[in-house]
């Protein structure tokens, strides 16, 4: 088991990442009763437990007062120059002592567990990303999510929380996002509001500051895996089945264009890093990404990431110049992050014209609803092409989406593995081979439901087989 989905010991979330039966029907596995359910209204505490709150809230501040004064002498006492040099044994002991002599000076008296907290609390500010650092250490937190500086959500197991850490102003954040966007060279400000960055342990960043963030700064990370799923984790997860496995196994064995579909957080990345596992070690990866994520296990991969332009609007390299670059660099396969503007014409053309087996993520909420998005790119992209023509080009480069799906309860799952056939007239066709069928909810939420075939073979079984990948034909059969 991996340790970043253990459960967390107090907190709402439902546990979507406990393992889930692998065979069909993938049972959704039972959460503890009550688990993610937060009480509609506010029962009626009894007075002890008020006055603990009460008391716990002015412990907070109290600390929280104390920590600025420190933070000021800090800055005033520490040689800042030194401090890059400085061991973190030696910065830590250098903040403790500093702190006692100031509480001293204060006549501060505090309890061991309260100094301890407040030294570390000192160091993040210093070093660090101030009250977003034990969040970025929490392994079970997927997304940190700031909405000004009162209001930190995090999500875990795919729910969304608030926390009760807090900054201490508008400025306090502000100065953490400086301080961030400094780092790769970038600045925010009014004329330049928002800005993407990568953080020193490869999370993605994003952040918008007032005054077009309305209520304060809005920051969103998606926190860096370092061990990324893969296929058996997912499986285990109940993100798919083994049989699903194994034809996705196949697919990508096989050379297939793939494109994984998907909303926001819906574990797209994750599926297409867990995919690209199934490449043959012998071949030439290329990937392009916006922030690179992906993690191949491959020998031979060349990574690529975009860059926007600077301050005096120049040197910005889109996903496209990446792409078209990479064409002459004689990739085996080429993978493209995302799939979100003009670079789309670039892919479908790589899909079509030798460099099968590349494989990408688009925003979309069905396979079909993801041809349509091509569609849309490729008219944004300005090329004047007949629907047909766009539309017989895209049937011909892709020849698989799989959905990915986070469900109301959290759970990600690939909810449907759908096939392109070819074109009927003016449409597109397409098979569903795979899906994940709902059956119900709990009293607790939890979604039931099970992975099931559709019925259909598969339109590629001879290609397959031709490959020495010989599905058994009954993972095709429906379950009823
Ligand atoms: N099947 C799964 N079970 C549990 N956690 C998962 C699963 N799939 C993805 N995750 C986690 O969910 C988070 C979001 O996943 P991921 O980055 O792949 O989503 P995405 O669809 O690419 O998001 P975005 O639209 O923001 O790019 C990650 O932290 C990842 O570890
Ligand atoms: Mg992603």
């Amino acid at each position: 088991m991996f340790s970043r989905f253990k459960k967390p010991e107090a907190g709402p979330s439902s546990g979507s990442a406990a393992p889930a039966n692998t065979a069909r029907p993938a049972a959704v596995p039972a959460a503890k009763p009550g688990a993610g359910v937060r009480p509609t209204a506010a029962p009626v505490r009894p007075a002890a437990e008020v006055v603990a709150a009460d008391k716990e809230k002015k412990r907070k501040d109290r600390l929280g007062e104390l920590k600025q004064e420190l933070h000021k002498r800090l800055l005033d006492n520490l040689n800042l120059a030194a401090i890059e040099q400085a061991s973190e044994a030696n910065l830590k002991a250098e903040i403790a002592a500093i702190s006692a002599e100031a509480l001293e000076e204060m006549a501060v008296v505090l309890s061991k567990d309260d100094r301890v907290t407040l030294n570390q609390e000192l160091y993040d500010e210093v070093m660090g990303l101030g009250p977003l650092e034990p969040l970025l250490k929490d392994e079970s937190v997927n997304d940190i999510l700031v909405n000004g500086p009162n209001r930190i959500f995090v999500e875990r197991n795919g729910k969304l929380t608030l926390t009760d850490i807090t900054f201490k102003d508008e400025r306090h954040l502000l100065r953490i996002i400086d301080k961030i966007v400094s780092a790769v060279g970038r600045r925010v400000d009014e004329s330049n509001p928002y800005c993407d960055a990568r953080l020193a342990d490869g999370s993605r960043f994003n952040c918008m500051v007032p005054p077009v963030a309305v209520d304060g700064s809005l920051v969103s990370i998606r926190k860096f895996k370092k061990e990324k799923l893969g296929i058996p984790d997912l499986v285990r997860f109940g993100a798919f089945t083994e049989e699903m496995g194994l034809y996705l196994q196949a697919a990508v064995s096989c050379r297939l264009n793939i494109i994984v579909s998907g909303g926001t957080g819906s574990g797209k990345t994750t599926t297409l890093n867990a995919l690209s596992s199934f490449i043959d070690n012998t071949e030439r990866v290329l990937t392009i990404e916006d922030t690179a994520e992906l993690q191949l296990q491959q020998v031979h991969v060349g990574r690529m990431e975009s860059r926007p332009a600077n301050v005096e609007g120049k040197g910005a390299v889109t996903q496209r110049d990446c792409l078209r670059n990479a064409l002459r660099m004689r990739p085996d396969r080429i993978i493209v992050g995302e799939t979100r503007g003009e670079e789309v014409i670039d892919m479908l053309q790589a899909m079509n014209t030798g460099h099968d087996g590349s494989m990408t993520t688009i925003h979309a909420n069905s396979a079909r609803d993801g041809i349509s998005r091509l569609e849309n790119m490729v008219a944004m992209a300005g090329i004047e092409m007949p629907l047909k023509a766009v539309r017989s080009q895209i049937a011909s480069a892709v020849n698989l989406i799989v959905q990915a799906s986070r469900l109301q309860d959290g759970s990600r799952r690939m909810v449907s593995i759908t096939e392109i056939t070819g074109m009927e007239g003016e449409v597109i066709s397409m098979q569903e081979v795979f899906r994940y069928e709902r059956l119900g909810v709990e009293p607790n939420g939890k979604i039931i439901g099970r992975f099931n075939a559709t019925g259909v073979r598969s339109h590629y079984s001879d290609r397959f087989r031709q490959w020495g990948y010989d599905l058994p034909a009954s993972i095709y059969e429906p379950i009823n």
